[in-house]
C-alpha cells in the first residue's frame, strides 16, 4: 500500500502509536532503575523483609491491610510469637484471636485470617498455596495481598497495586484518570504490571511500597530529594498535590449508640455482636441505637432494652459519659455510656446477655470506642 504524503488519517495514529511505544520504553526503564537504586540504599528495617515462610508473609500482609506499618508492627510480633505456625493459629479459639487483634480495626481481617488458617490445615494438608490463584482463594486475600505474597514468598511476577502504588504512578506518569473507577483501575493495573522488574518481583514490590510510604507520601512528598524528579510529570506540571484523583467522596453514615453499663453484684452485662454488621464477634454492653444522640433519661428508661433488663427494679443512672466518637470507613459512630446502679437485692433479668465479673472485663475483645471508655472513665459501679 502506498501512503501519500498528505494521508494523515493513516500516518498520524500509526506514527503516534510507534512514537509513544518508543518513548515509553525509556521512561518505564528509568522508573524501574531509579526505584531499584533507591531501594538498594534505603534502609527501612522491617521484620518480614527477607522472610521466605509464606505463612509469616501472609500474616504480615493481612495485618498491614489498611494499616500503617508502625501500628501493625506490634500486632505482627504478637501473632508470630503466639502462632509461629499455621496449625497453631487454626487451633486457637476465635475469642483469643479477636482479643489479640483488639484495637487494630477492620475485624473481618481477623475472622478471615482464622478461617483461612483452618482451611489450610483442614483442606490443604497444612501446605500454604504456592500459586497466585491458590493464594487468591484464601479468605481475606485480594489481588494486592496475593501479588505481595506470591512475589515475596515464591518470586512470582505479580505487581502490587494499592494506594501507595496509585499515588506513585499517577504522579510520575501524570495520570489524571480517577483511581476509583473501573477504567482507572484497569489502566493502573496494566501499567503496574508493565513496570514490574520480573527478575526480582519481590524486591520491586517492596521497593514501590516503601517508596510510596516513606518518600512519595500523600501530604508532604520529598520532591526536592526525589530520585525520580527529573522525569516526574506531576512535579513538572505542579500537580503533585492533586494526584491521585478520586472521583467519589465516601459519605459516612452517622449512628448513635447508647450503651447501658449496668453494674450489679460486681458484674457487668455483655453482648457478643453476631449480626452481619460492624464489629462482628466483638463484645459490647447492652446497646440501644437511636436515630439521634439522647441525653434524656426518660427516653432511655422508656426503651424496650431498659424495660427488658431493669423492668420495675429500682435503678439510678449515676453517670452519663460524654459522647465518644469512632470513624470507620463508611460510618461515624457516636456512643455514650449510661452507667446504671442497681441495688444488690434487685433481680436483674440478664436475658441473652453474659454476666461478667468486673475484673474479667479486660479479657474480652471490645471495639476501640469501648476500650477507650473503659480506659478513661472511673467505673465505680461494680
Ligand atoms: N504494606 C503492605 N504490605 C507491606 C509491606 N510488605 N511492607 C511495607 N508496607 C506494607
Amino acid at each position: 500500500m502506498r501512503i501519500e504524503s498528505g494521508d494523515s488519517s493513516i500516518l498520524s495514529p500509526l506514527f503516534y502509536f510507534i512514537f509513544l511505544r518508543i518513548m515509553q520504553k525509556p521512561k518505564h526503564q528509568y522508573f524501574r532503575e531509579q526505584l531499584m537504586a533507591w531501594f538498594a540504599q534505603s534502609h527501612r528495617p522491617l521484620p518480614w523483609k527477607g522472610e521466605k515462610d509464606p505463612y509469616i508473609i501472609w500474616l504480615s500482609e493481612i495485618i498491614l491491610q489498611q494499616t500503617r506499618v508502625e501500628q501493625g508492627l506490634p500486632y505482627f510480633e504478637r501473632f508470630r510469637q503466639r502462632y509461629p505456625e499455621v496449625q497453631q493459629l487454626a487451633e486457637a479459639p476465635q475469642d483469643e484471636v479477636m482479643k489479640l487483634w483488639e484495637g487494630l480495626g477492620y475485624y473481618s481481617r481477623a475472622r478471615n485470617l482464622h478461617a483461612a488458617a483452618q482451611y489450610i490445615t483442614g483442606e490443604l494438608d497444612g501446605r500454604f498455596p504456592d500459586t497466585y490463584e491458590g493464594i487468591l482463594r484464601l479468605k481475606g486475600v485480594g489481588p494486592y495481598t496475593a501479588a505481595a505474597i506470591a512475589s515475596f514468598a515464591f518470586g512470582l511476577p505479580y505487581a502490587v497495586l494499592d494506594g501507595n502504588v496509585f499515588r506513585v504512578l499517577s504522579r510520575f506518569f501524570g495520570i489524571h484518570t480517577p483511581v476509583d473507577t473501573t477504567t482507572g483501575k484497569k489502566a493502573f493495573a496494566q501499567l503496574a504490571q508493565e513496570l514490574l522488574d520480573t527478575k526480582q518481583p519481590g524486591n520491586y514490590n517492596q521497593a514501590i511500597m516503601d517508596f510510596g510510604a516513606t518518600h512519595c507520601t500523600p501530604q508532604s512528598p520529598a520532591c526536592s530529594t526525589c530520585p525520580l524528579r527529573s522525569a516526574c510529570m506531576a512535579l513538572g506540571e505542579g500537580q503533585v498535590g492533586k494526584l491521585p484523583i478520586k472521583s467519589k467522596k465516601i459519605k459516612k453514615r452517622q449512628r448513635f449508640f447508647h450503651y447501658l453499663v449496668i453494674g450489679h453484684q460486681g458484674k457487668a452485662l455483655l453482648n457478643k455482636r453476631t449480626e452481619k454488621d460492624i464489629w462482628q464477634n466483638l463484645y459490647e454492653f447492652p446497646l440501644l441505637e437511636l436515630p439521634h444522640l439522647s441525653r434524656d433519661e426518660g427516653e432511655i428508661r422508656e426503651s424496650q432494652l431498659w424495660k427488658q433488663l431493669v423492668g420495675a427494679e429500682e435503678a439510678v443512672v449515676s453517670h452519663i459519659s460524654p459522647p465518644y466518637q469512632q470513624l470507620l470507613t463508611h460510618q461515624k459512630i457516636v456512643a455514650s455510656f449510661w452507667e446504671v446502679s442497681l441495688s444488690p437485692q434487685a433481680a436483674l433479668n440478664s436475658g441473652p446477655f453474659l454476666a461478667v465479673d468486673r475484673k474479667n472485663l479486660s479479657t474480652f475483645a471490645f471495639p476501640k470506642i469501648i476500650s477507650q471508655y473503659l480506659n478513661q472513665e472511673q467505673l465505680t459501679l461494680f
